[in-house]
């Protein structure tokens, strides 16, 4: 036994085991040697199973209830123009205008008119005597506000006036266009000293589209137009333009 123990020294010890104990081989055992120095630490083992979950912490400070919402904020900007809308309905239909001027040739072709004299007072030097009063007026072309016959259907027509004086008239028969003074024509004068007396002129004229005809005395003007002793302008076409 001892024997096993001083080879099992001398193979582990190594150099610290002396050749001499080794050269005891086989004599009186000697004193056990000292223990050895402790091994190396052996590997850590495996991990061992999960543990189960704990319990929630607390963390920080709690929390508090939910606040009540805020005021709502400034409306936004004003978006982009759209589209134009589709176009409307049509609107209704208009009412019918006023009846049209009869197309009828023989109308066309007609101008005539014949007018009086209501105003008392004298007509004045060189301004277009007016007949207010209308026994004839075919196609209206006879304006007794101003006394001018203004030609619409041109062609050649025949101007004529019949007027009471009480004393000297003269007077001219013009023609012309819109507000103009116009032209003499003719000049018709009376030298009379009696109470009245009926003078009487006439001229053919052509009238081209829109010529006016009209009466104005000069000085001599002593014209009436009295109650049972007219004064009256007449006109009418003899034929029209070709
Ligand atoms: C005649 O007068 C009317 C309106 O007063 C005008 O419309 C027309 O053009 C005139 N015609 C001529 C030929 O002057």
């Amino acid at each position: 036994m001892w024997t096993l123990w001083a080879m099992l020294i001398c193979l582990a010890g190594g150099q610290l085991a002396s050749a001499t104990l080794c050269r005891t081989y086989g004599t009186i055992p000697g004193i056990p040697g000292l223990p050895g120095q402790p091994g190396s630490d052996g590997r850590d083992g495996e991990n061992g199973p999960k543990g189960e979950q704990g319990p929630p912490g607390l963390g920080g400070a709690e929390r508090g209830e939910k606040g009540d919402p805020g005021m709502p904020g400034a409306p936004g900007k004003v978006g982009p123009r759209g589209f134009p809308g589709p176009p409307g309905m049509p609107g209704l239909p208009g009412i019918p205008g006023p009846m049209g001027e009869p197309g009828d040739y023989k109308v066309t072709f007609k101008s005539a008119f014949s007018a009086a004299r209501s105003i008392s007072s004298y007509p004045r030097r060189d301004q277009p005597i007016r007949f207010d009063r209308v026994l004839t007026n075919e196609n209206g072309h006879y304006e007794n506000r101003y006394g001018r016959f203004t030609c619409r259907v041109p062609g050649t027509y025949y101007f004529t006036y019949h007027v009471t004086s009480r004393g000297n008239l003269c007077l001219n028969i013009k023609k012309g266009r819109g507000a103009s003074r116009g032209d003499k024509v003719v000049t018709f004068c009376d030298f009379v000293h009696s109470s009245f007396q009926v003078t009487t002129g006439a001229v053919v004229l052509q009238m081209a589209m829109n010529e006016s005809v009209w009466l104005e005395p000069t000085e001599k003007n002593s014209l009436v137009g009295l109650e049972g002793s007219d004064s009256i302008f007449s006109g009418f076409l003899i034929f029209p333009e070709a």
